[in-house]
């Protein structure tokens, strides 16, 4: 909050002075405040975030909710503007198609901003309790291996060469993936796989998108992503997911968690 203050201070100043304002790059993307509210309260028809993504962002496994907390701001905004479009399709509750159509652009925009400012540490999957609760848990020493080198003997690439180290996400196309919920991870990881199957790494026109199965996850650019995942064993899967999820985003002697890269 105090931040915030600050920040507006700092733009009165520069709207008198005339001089460009500064603004962080937060609400450069959206605004903040806005998107607070949007995630806290909900807006008309569409419930607030929170009760699903919970109030810190960190999601939950029980509902199948990803992790929103810290994740690059593009990245949310062009995930809600392709579940508008159904280029992508919730098919854990269906909920995330009605959010998104409920929601402006700048909406949108807002609510991205808004939860990329939200610090909560990356706590990830508690994989015994996961295992106690009868869930399939991988290695995540088998799983740090593909992150960092690939599996280059059925075609995997290392998820680090796109996704950054221990998968904390490089510039803005490639998204975080370090402390992301297993549940989640292994769920998004089998659709991209399911897409492949069906169609490569193709584009799908308006009419092969309105006739797509819902476990199929199509929007990535280029299919860069269903590339990947098409190859992954389901022995992969839960490795890596077991890995992402206790994963932590700096590196070694670093203390400092990473800025936005
Ligand atoms: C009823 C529960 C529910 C509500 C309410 C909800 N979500 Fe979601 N959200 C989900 C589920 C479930 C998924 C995972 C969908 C999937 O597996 O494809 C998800 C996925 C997402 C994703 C994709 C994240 C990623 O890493 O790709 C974004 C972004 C998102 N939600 C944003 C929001 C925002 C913003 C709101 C509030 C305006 C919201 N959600 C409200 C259940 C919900
Ligand atoms: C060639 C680059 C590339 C490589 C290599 C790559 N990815 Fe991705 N990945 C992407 C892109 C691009 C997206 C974003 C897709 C979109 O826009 O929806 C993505 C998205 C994801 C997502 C969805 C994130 C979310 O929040 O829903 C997961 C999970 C993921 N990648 C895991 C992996 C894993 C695991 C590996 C290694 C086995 C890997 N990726 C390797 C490009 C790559």
């Amino acid at each position: 909050m105090k931040r915030v203050k600050t920040t507006m201070g700092l733009l009165a100043i520069a709207s008198c002075l005339a001089v460009p304002a500064l603004a962080s790059a937060d609400e450069a993307f959206g605004n903040v405040d806005n998107g607070r509210k949007i995630f806290q309260e909900g807006k008309g028809d569409v419930p607030a975030c929170q009760s699903c993504h919970r109030l810190d962002g960190l999601g939950d496994d029980s509902q199948g909710t990803p992790r929103l907390a810290y994740q690059v701001d593009s990245y949310i905004f062009k995930q809600l503007k392709d579940f508008e479009a159904n280029r992508r399709t919730d098919d854990t509750m269906f909920a995330m198609n009605d959010v998104a159509k409920g929601l402006s652009e700048q909406d949108k925009r807002d609510v991205a901003a808004y939860v990329h400012t939200l610090k909560t540490p990356y706590l990830g999957s508690d994989l015994e309790q996961l295992k106690k609760d009868g869930v399939e848990v991988g290695e995540p020493y088998k799983g740090k291996m593909i992150v960092e080198y690939g599996a280059p003997d059925h075609g995997v690439p290392a998820c680090k060469s796109c996704h950054g180290f221990h998968g904390r996400s490089a510039g803005r196309m490639y998204p975080a993936i370090v402390g992301q919920n297993y549940v989640y991870l292994k769920h998004e990881l089998e659709s991209f796989r399911n897409g492949y199957r069906k169609y490569g790494t193709k584009t799908l026109s308006k009419d092969e998108l309105a006739n797509k199965e819902d476990n199929e996850r199509v929007n990535d650019y280029m299919g860069q992503m269903r590339a990947v995942a098409g190859h992954l064993t389901d022995e992969d899967i839960k490795n890596i997911a077991a890995f992402l999820t206790v994963a932590k985003p700096n590196t070694p002697g670093n203390p400092r968690t990473p800025g936005r890269l």
